[in-house]
C-alpha cells in the first residue's frame, strides 16, 4: 500500500523562518506546507542545548502529528543544537520514513563559492556561535577557509520588536560588525547565519565595505530543498502537492498575523497551536 503523503513542515522559533519559507514557496509552489512558529518560547538563541533540543523536538512532533513526513528546521539555532540528535536518536524510533533537514548544511556547502580571500565571517545567535556548527561544517567542505564568528545577541530582539529600521538599530548593527571585522581585515564574505538577519541587510551594508559579499541563506536553502526532492523521489512521493499553506503559532495569533507579514512579505492568517501534547 502506498504510504500517506503530507505537507512539508517548516519550523522556526518564531517569525524568522518565514524569510526562508517565502523562498521555498517561490521555488516549489506546487507542494502543501505547514509553518509552525514557536513564538511563545522565542528566542532560542540564548537557551541551552538541552532546552533548544526539547523545544524543537516538541514542535517537530506536532508537525508529524499534522501529517508532515518532511520537516525543514528553518532556524539556525535549532539546526545547530537539535537537528543531529533528532536525526540520529528520534527519527529511527518511527516505523515509517520521516526526514528532518536544517539550514546550516546547505549554506556551508556553498560557502566556498562566495569568498576569494578564503576568509568568511559568520553573524549568528549566541547559541549558533557556541555550537561551532558553521566553522565545523564549512571546514568539512573547504578546509582552506578561515571562519570567524560573531554573536549578535541584540539583533533578534531589534527585529522582533520591529525596530530594525530605526536609527537606534544602527548602533548595534555597527557594534557587532566592527567586532567581527576586528578579528580579521581579510574577511570578504559575511554569512547571515540567523533567519532574522536578512531584515537588517540594508543597515549591515551601510557599515561594511562595498567589496564585502553579504550572503543570505533563504534562497540557498530553497534551491537545496528543490535539489534534495529531485535526488530523493521516495521522499518527494511523501510530500502532497495541492499548493496549500497553513500557519500555526504557539503564541498570540494576533501578534503573529501582524508581524509575520514583515518577514513573509504578504498577509498571513495563523491558527494557534497549543504546546500541550496532542
Ligand atoms: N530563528 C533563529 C535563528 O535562525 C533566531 C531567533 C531565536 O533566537 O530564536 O537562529
Amino acid at each position: 500500500m502506498a504510504e500517506q503523503a503530507g505537507p512539508i513542515g517548516v519550523f522556526d522559533s518564531g517569525y524568522g523562518g518565514l524569510t526562508v519559507f517565502k523562498e521555498i514557496i517561490k521555488e516549489l509552489p506546487q507542494y502543501d506546507y505547514i509553518y509552525l512558529g514557536d513564538n511563545a518560547r522565542v528566542p532560542y538563541g540564548i537557551r541551552s542545548f538541552e532546552t533548544v533540543y526539547q523545544y524543537t523536538l516538541e514542535c517537530v512532533n506536532h508537525l508529524f502529528n499534522k501529517g508532515c513526513r518532511l520537516i525543514i528546521l528553518a532556524c539556525n539555532t535549532a539546526s545547530a543544537k537539535a537537528l543531529r540528535t533528532i536525526q540520529q536518536k528520534n527519527l529511527p524510533e518511527f516505523k515509517d520514513v520521516r526526514r528532518v533537514l536544517g539550514v546550516i548544511r546547505p549554506t556551508t556547502e556553498r560557502a566556498g563559492e562566495f569568498t576569494r580571500t578564503r576568509n568568511i565571517g559568520i553573524l549568528a545567535t549566541n547559541g549558533t556561535v557556541a555550537s561551532h556548527s558553521y566553522p565545523i561544517e564549512i571546514n568539512k567542505f573547504y578546509p582552506d577557509i578561515h571562519v570567524f564568528q560573531q554573536a549578535c545577541p541584540l539583533w533578534v530582539p531589534l527585529v522582533e520588536s520591529n525596530e530594525h529600521e530605526s536609527d537606534g538599530a544602527d548602533y548595534f548593527v555597527k557594534k557587532y560588525l566592527d567586532e567581527l571585522m576586528r578579528q580579521s581585515p581579510d574577511i570578504d564574505t559575511l554569512i547571515l547565519g540567523c533567519t532574522h538577519y536578512p531584515l537588517l541587510i540594508e543597515k549591515i551594508r551601510k557599515y561594511v565595505s562595498p567589496e564585502i559579499r553579504i550572503v543570505s541563506q533563504a534562497d540557498i536553502v530553497a534551491k537545496s530543498l528543490k535539489n534534495y526532492l529531485h535526488r530523493h523521489p521516495e521522499i518527494d512521493a511523501l510530500c502532497s502537492k495541492n499548493g496549500t499553506t497553513e500557519f500555526f503559532t504557539t503564541g498570540s495569533v494576533d501578534d503573529f498575523n501582524e508581524k509575520a507579514s514583515i518577514f513573509f512579505g504578504k498577509t498571513v492568517t495563523a491558527k494557534h497551536q497549543s504546546l500541550i501534547n496532542d
